[in-house]
């Protein structure tokens, strides 16, 4: 059994910068963070757009973009958390200036700032289009010079020590040596993002397997708001299914059409925002469209644009698409919509604590009520810096009388047993991937989750079998997780009577 003070699961910007500052405030504390891949592999390396933060109140102000969260949120944000989320942006964008990660700006201390859907005023903070990376970078740097902070990659988090709605800690496997390693822990965080690879066609890399959140639902934490998916209208259209390269929305926002292949700007059909209207319309208006026409995908049209500048803004984007083929001066980008984020998660409250003692949950995989039916572009990061703050501000006054009483925790069962084929588990995968594309997409019918639900109900009970009596892999213990998350997904559409936001729902008989 080993011992910390502090077990954080996931090293994206929600891990790592509750880990900087609880760190920095307490020294002689033991920080322990296990991630599952490299440790800057995360959703948050691959952030392109930026952060959305009012950072000049002349052009802009709280207010307005208060009301855009609330707008994309369709009815179903928390007012409060939105307002104390959106207000504290500066602040942490400050740090994140202090810890090292450079932002574009204009003039010296001039942010340059992009534009998204559903944003009233440019208000997004970049670094060209790989913000995400620069973040990452800056914070891991921060982490790793901190003498009381322990970063074990390639560590997979199996499980949490719970009982009777506490937590004491992890079981982690060392994914080298296959050691399976109890941690005992005075405070757990999970911070282990999104779950893209539920669907296969996605914006996330592999790691995005909604692990912390099946974790969670296993100890009895309350999970909400399953059924809000959010699907980014613009995936770079590839024939693979696996994690697709992002085009990022503010390439829309610096004036990019979307068009079909007989070059009609459908988006103005739709809304009178056109191609800057938020995620979920313009997301459900492609589907539409491509199910009308019965094509691949539509276009996005940059060859109307300042080539110079689109190349200085999005390098990264430019030379994907030049190693595709694709001359943006000259030919549209192929582009459909994919899975991006889940705006539900294991449900926190303003402090990111869940409901099981000791537990929090930070970032992607929480469900702090910020995105109601819809998440507002670039709010994502701005989120988890948030909640990273209030969960550190929190246990920054809290002491340590808090700690609970771990009498008798066992060590997790090392018999030696089979492993399952690979190729059982790959195949497994592709039919559930399949089933969540059919049956949980942009646009979802009833019977079709009712049968889902079935099929998801017998998977679920067979994986678990499996994981009783074979040796645990990282590939198994995922798959078990996905099925249990799709599952909620699943359980929650069926549940929710109205259509909001991301989340829409048709009677069998009205399918195209
Ligand atoms: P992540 O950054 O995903 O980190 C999760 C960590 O947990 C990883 O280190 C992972 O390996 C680890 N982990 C998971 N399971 C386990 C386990 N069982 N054991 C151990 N470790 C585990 N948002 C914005 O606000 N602005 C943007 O411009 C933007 N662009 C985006 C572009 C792309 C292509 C994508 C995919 C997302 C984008 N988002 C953006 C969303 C945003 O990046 C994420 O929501 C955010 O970074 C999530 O941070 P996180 O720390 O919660 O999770
Ligand atoms: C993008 O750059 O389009 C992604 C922004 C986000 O997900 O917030």
């Amino acid at each position: 059994m080993v011992d910390t003070n502090y077990l954080i699961i996931g090293s994206g910007v929600a891990g790592l910068t509750f880990a900087i500052k609880i760190a920095d405030r307490f020294p002689n504390k033991k920080v322990t963070i296990v991630t599952k891949s490299n440790a800057d592999e995360s959703n948050t390396k691959y952030a392109q757009g930026g952060i959305a933060i009012v950072t000049d109140e002349t052009q802009d102000s709280y207010q307005k973009h208060i009301e855009d969260t609330l707008i994309c949120g369709d009815g179903l944000c928390d007012s409060d958390v939105v307002k104390m989320v959106i207000t504290e942006g500066p602040k942490r964008l400050n740090e994140l200036i202090e810890w090292g990660a450079k932002f574009d700006t204009i003039t010296k201390g001039n942010f340059d700032l992009g534009k998204e859907g559903g944003h009233s005023e440019n208000r997004v903070v970049h670094h060209k289009d790989q913000t995400g990376y620069e973040i990452e970078r800056a914070i891991l740097e921060q982490v790793n010079q901190k003498a009381n902070i322990t970063v074990l990659d390639y560590h997979f988090a199996l499980d949490l020590i719970a009982a009777n709605k506490q937590c004491f800690g992890a079981y982690v496997l060392n994914q080298k040596t296959k050691e399976i390693i109890t941690f005992l822990s005075d405070y757990t965080l999970l911070a282990t993002g999104g779950i893209g690879h539920i669907y296969g066609h996605t914006t996330n890399p592999v790691i995005a397997t909604g692990d912390g959140i099946a974790m969670a639902f296993r100890a009895k934490a309350t999970i909400e708001d399953m059924e809000f998916i959010q699907f980014h209208p613009t995936a770079l259209h590839e024939d693979s299914i696996s994690s697709k390269f992002l085009i990022s929305e503010a390439v829309r926002g610096f004036g990019a059409h979307l068009r079909t292949k007989n070059a009609n700007r459908f988006m103005l059909d739709y809304d009178e925002r056109a191609e800057l209207a938020s995620r979920d319309i313009v997301s459900q208006s492609i589907d539409l469209e491509l199910k009308k026409s019965g094509d691949d995908c539509v276009y996005l049209d940059c060859t109307h644009l300042d080539l110079a500048a689109f190349v200085k803004h999005f390098p990264m984007i430019y030379d994907r698409c030049k190693k595709n083929g694709i001359d943006i001066a000259r030919d549209w980008i192929p582009v459909i919509p994919a899975q991006h984020y889940l705006c539900g998660g294991i449900v926190v409250d303003k402090n990111g604590k869940t409901d099981i003692k000791n537990l929090f949950a930070c970032g992607e995989c929480s469900r702090t009520g910020l995105h109601g039916a819809n998440r507002l572009a670039s709010n994502s990061l701005l989120e988890a810096l948030v909640y990273a703050d209030k969960i550190y501000n929190y246990l920054a006054e809290v002491s340590f009388e808090n700690k609970l009483e771990y009498s008798s925790i066992s060590e997790w069962d090392l018999a030696l047993k089979a492993i399952v084929k690979p190729e059982y588990l790959a195949t497994f995968k592709s039919k559930f991937q399949l089933l969540m594309r059919q049956n949980a997409g942009i646009v979802r019918y009833d019977t079709d989750l009712l049968k889902a639900k079935e099929q998801l109900v017998q998977w679920q009970i067979e994986l678990e079998i499996i994981c009783k009596n074979y040796q645990i892999t990282t590939e198994l213990f995922e798959l078990l997780n996905m099925i249990t998350v799709g599952n909620l997904i699943v359980q929650q559409s069926i549940e929710r009577k109205e259509n909001r936001g991301g989340f829409v729902k048709y009677e069998y008989s009205n399918k195209i």
